[in-house]
């Protein structure tokens, strides 16, 4: 039951107020985007492009179920103002290795809100001249979308409640969880 899988993670699982996506769910989920991939992207040898920190769980597991020959790079983007934010802004941190010009690019992301982010990199990568750029996201929260986005693999819908787990994190913490998680309101102080 979800208390025992809560229980194992002990002050973790007790800021947990509900369990809305099950390491069940989300490994089966992962493996139907990988088989899909796997059959697009035959003698393509994509590039998968990540951004840090939030999805090292997704990209480790996606790669794992991935059965063709492909390749990883990753992107760190600095946290940002909400005024920067807001004019879709997003400060480079860590650039690609690779080279992606030519090149089929997935951009794989964890989460997508109000698309600001994902928008902003993809700009970024698609002047770099890929010969085709889409993108996988496993958690996508439509009720903020400013931006919209075609996200060609698309996990779950969540609704508008911050979450927490499978890479996810609230001030660094409970990304080691398995699941996806809502925190206890008196936990997220301010967060919704
Ligand atoms: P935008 O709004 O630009 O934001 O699409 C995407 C980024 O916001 C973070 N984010 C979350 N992080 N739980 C988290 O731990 C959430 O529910 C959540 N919603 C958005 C995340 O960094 C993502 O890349
Ligand atoms: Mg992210």
């Amino acid at each position: 039951t979800n208390d025992a899988i809560l229980a194992k993670y002990g002050e973790l699982g007790r800021d947990i107020r509900e369990i809305l996506i099950t390491e069940d769910q989300i490994r089966q989920k992962v493996l139907e985007l990988g088989e899909r991939i796997s059959q697009d992207y035959a003698d393509k040898n994509p590039v998968l492009v990540g951004v840090l920190k939030g999805v090292l769980f997704l990209m480790a597991d996606l790669l794992r179920v991935i059965t063709i020959p492909s390749e990883v790079d990753f992107l760190a983007v600095a946290s940002y103002s909400a005024e920067a934010r807001q004019r879709g802004m997003v400060r480079l941190i860590k650039d690609l290795e690779i080279p992606i010009d030519g090149r089929h690019v997935l951009f794989v992301e964890d989460v997508i809100d109000t698309g600001l982010t994902l928008g902003y990199l993809l700009r970024s990568l698609r002047d770099r001249n890929p010969a085709s750029l889409e993108v996988c996201v496993l958690f996508n929260k439509p009720a903020h979308r400013l931006i919209d986005i075609p996200l060609k693999y698309k996990g779950f819908d969540l609704p508008d409640r911050f979450v927490v787990g499978y890479g996810l994190d609230y001030n660094e913490k409970y990304r080691n969880l398995p699941f996806i998680g809502v925190l206890k309101p008196d936990v997220l102080k301010g967060k919704t």
